[in-house]
């Protein structure tokens, strides 16, 4: 029987709520699926820093890599400033570990969700792959002058053909894998920047030609913000980079109905991959049991589907649509017609 070591972040604000419906959903699901697992708690995140003054402590790293997996509820919190947590823990993860691809599905389970007029389960369901460990993320540039009426701030954005090639490969094999159309969209701003966007595209084109059977498409990221609104049937695997895959999954996050049921992974194929609901600490409700833990345990499924554990993933999924289709009043927080916990009750109850 598999035994899988995962380190569990359960972080800032409702992190740890969404967390614990997240753990009992793996509890049930090993059960259920017969296999087994040890998790290890890491405190780290925005109460951990205020009381101690450090972000990461520098085993975190080396400790880490020893994990099957890692699961994170949030890391955000209101008493410290922007940048410090976010650039300290969450980015540092994903570059040391190199997690250098962003996974997101995109899957509207209940047309009641849908902003959008007139769409439907069978309009909204892609994924975003987004590259994790470039771009304007990097961190390159500097203030010259600062604080004077002189002052210049430059950000650059970093693109090398490795990077970009092995995102856009992990692209292509995702879409050959897993897509429904085999259809493979590069969102990028070619009209624009020059520099960057024609390294993603030649490489892009490359490598199409290893792969004969999918359809290759191109979107400016403007552009894709309309589609996604009008026409978001067109899309089925997105590739992009750091940056723009940031603005256009929090968009579509929206039209697959909120927060509240928008997971991630942060994925090193050949190490140790993080998931994640992507909504944030939302501190305002925190420890009030109204969050969604959907998302939470959607990440679980992710984690799941990565280490290998192929029926438990598609069984939480199948038991995350049931309740969202026949038993949840609304995915927003306070609004769901049942508490937090026993919103992961219902999945447990329908695995
Ligand atoms: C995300 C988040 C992060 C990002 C923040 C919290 C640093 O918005 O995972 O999309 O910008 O990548
Ligand atoms: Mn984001």
């Amino acid at each position: 029987m598999n035994n899988y070591k995962i380190a569990v972040i359960p972080g800032d604000g409702t992190g740890p709520e969404v967390v614990n419906e997240g753990l009992k959903v793996l509890a049930a699901a090993a059960q259920k699926f017969g296999f087994k697992y040890e998790t290890v708690n890491y405190d780290f995140g925005g109460a951990r820093y205020l009381r101690t003054g450090e972000v990461l402590p520098a085993s975190a790293i080396g400790e880490l890599k020893t994990f099957d997996a890692m699961f994170l509820g949030a890391i955000g919190h209101p008493d410290v400033k922007p940048g410090i947590l976010e650039k300290g823990i969450l980015l540092k993860l994903r570059f040391d570990l190199n997690q250098y691809i962003n996974l997101r599905p995109v899957q509207l389970f209940d047309a009641r969700f849908c902003p959008l007029k007139d769409k439907g389960p069978e309009h909204i369901n892609f994924t975003v792959i987004r590259e994790n460990s470039e771009g304007l993320y990097a961190g390159a540039g500097g203030n010259l002058f600062k604080d004077t009426p002189q002052e210049v701030a430059i950000q650059e954005s970093i693109n090398t053909r490795f990077g970009v090639e092995r995102c856009v490969r992990y692209a292509y094999e995702y879409t050959q894998k897993y897509s429904r159309k085999k259809q493979l969209t590069l969102c990028g701003k070619t009209n624009v920047l020059t520099y960057a966007f024609d390294l993603w595209q030649r490489t892009f084109n490359e490598v199409a030609k290893e792969y004969a059977e999918i359809k290759t498409d191109y979107a400016h990221v403007d552009a894709i913000t309309m589609w996604f609104v009008k026409n978001p049937e067109w899309f089925d695997v997105i590739v992009t980079d750091n940056m723009f895959g940031d603005i256009i999954t929090d968009l579509a996050a929206m039209i697959q109905g909120g927060m509240g049921i928008a997971a991630g992974g942060n994925i090193n194929p050949d190490g140790v991959s993080m998931f994640e609901p992507i909504g944030g600490s939302a501190p305002k409700y925190t420890g009030q049991g109204v969050i969604n833990p959907l998302a939470a345990i959607g990440a679980v499924a992710m984690l799941l589907r990565e280490v290998g554990e192929d029926k438990a993933a598609n069984a939480i999924e199948k038991s995350i649509r049931l309740v969202v289709t026949t038993k949840i009043k609304d995915l927003a927080a306070g609004k769901m017609g049942y508490s937090t916990a026993e919103v992961g009750d219902l999945v447990v109850k329908h695995l």
